[in-house]
């Protein structure tokens, strides 16, 4: 990553769109990458969305943010990728009426293939990469096929928002602030399929599950409302978000994102616990080597590493496999569709 004096490169797709709305005056606040950090800002959009980012663009600069050092706005993606540090791949095709799965897969196919060639040819050796657009882990997973001077732990997904989301709802169920609770884990896909685990979570030093037990009447009590409340709610909460707003989450997918990379480039904190990160697998809890799957993850000296050796129950043992399984069955849609 750049000096303080040497502005970052930070390319953002969709950026015409909500969830670039709302990181564009994030980061370029200094929220992300750090408060004496310059910024430059590539907008990438399609033609149509180019009006919107040209608007967001004249916003960005009528905000005076001192670290921002340039905006360019463009639907070219070589120049738009060209010398990027960050990229954050936000746009994406929503699922349309009468859309098949496939037909999803093989749109996004279109954007993130050429995106991840873009990047090939002209990012910077220190690119990191953050796919937001749905289906994000296998969109990631295509765009790092097409880049393969890339190393490939430098494509991930994100999702933090799941992991944020599973923090605000067990601090909920305990009373408790998010700050004291750690070690919560969102394994595999960002989907209704993923897995919130709990079983390794502690608040304020304390194991949550007797915690949980205490609260909710008993052990079984406490299994019964992970297994049919808090899991359903986590995984299904972007759903729950498009049901009670109009449409899918802005703020919070926004605020995860930030989260994500500040994390990565800036590392966990010791004593803060472990994020979630959606990446490719080395095999780690079985999980098959090369699929962009959300692990347990520290980040150290800008380097995201899998935490190893954490016990797998039988219960988390199903749930990961499940979510794994899905994962696996969309890549081999796309590798069917020859996107990979
Ligand atoms: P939006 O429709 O408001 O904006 C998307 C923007 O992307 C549009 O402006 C569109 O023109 C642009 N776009 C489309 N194709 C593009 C391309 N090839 N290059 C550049 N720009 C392109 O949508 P949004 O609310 O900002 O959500 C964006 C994506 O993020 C969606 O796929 C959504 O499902 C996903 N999402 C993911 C998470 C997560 O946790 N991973 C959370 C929320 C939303
Ligand atoms: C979310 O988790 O809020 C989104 O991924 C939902 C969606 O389908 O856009």
């Amino acid at each position: 990553m750049a000096n303080s004096q040497t502005p970052v490169t930070v390319t953002l797709t969709g950026a015409g769109g909500q969830i670039g709305y709302a990181l564009l005056f994030r980061i370029a606040s200094g929220q992300m990458l750090g408060a004496d950090v310059p910024v430059r800002l590539r907008l990438l959009e399609i033609p149509q969305g180019l009006k919107a980012a040209e608007g967001a663009a004249l916003e960005l600069q009528d905000a005076a943010f001192p670290l921002l050092a340039g905006v360019d706005v463009t639907d070219d993606a070589t120049a738009a990728f060209d010398g990027v540090n960050v990229a954050l791949l936000v746009g994406a095709r929503p699922r349309g009426p009468g859309m098949e799965r496939a037909d999803l897969l093989a749109a996004n196919g279109g954007i993130f293939g050429p995106q991840g060639a873009a990047i090939n040819a002209g990012a910077a050796d220190d690119v990191r990469v953050v796919v937001v657009g749905n289906p994000a882990n296998t969109n990631a997973l295509i765009a790092s096929a097409h880049a393969p001077d890339v190393p490939a732990e430098r494509f991930t997904a994100l999702t933090r928002l799941d992991h944020n989301r599973a923090l605000g709802q067990l601090a909920a169920a305990l009373d408790a602030p998010v700050g004291g609770l750690r070690d919560v884990t969102i394994w595999g896909n960002h989907s209704a399929s993923q897995y919130p685990d709990v079983s390794h979570a502690t608040l304020d030093g304390a194991p949550v599950l007797p915690l949980l037990a205490e609260r909710l009447g008993g052990a079984d009590a406490a299994e019964r409302w992970l297994a049919e409340e808090f899991i359903p709610r986590v995984a299904k909460r972007g759903a729950e978000i498009i049901e009670v707003r109009g449409s899918s989450s802005v703020g919070s997918a926004a605020s995860a994102t930030i989260d994500h990379v500040r994390d990565w480039v800036g590392g966990t904190s010791p004593g803060a616990g472990w994020t979630s990160v959606a990446l490719p697998s080395d095999g780690s809890y079985g999980v098959p080597e090369g699929l962009i799957s959300s692990f347990p993850v520290e980040s150290v000296d800008g380097q995201l590493r899998i935490v190893q050796g954490l016990a797998v129950s039988k219960f988390s043992r199903a749930r990961i496999d499940a979510s794994v399984a899905e994962l696996a069955g969309e890549r081999d849609a796309v590798r069917a569709l020859g996107l990979l």
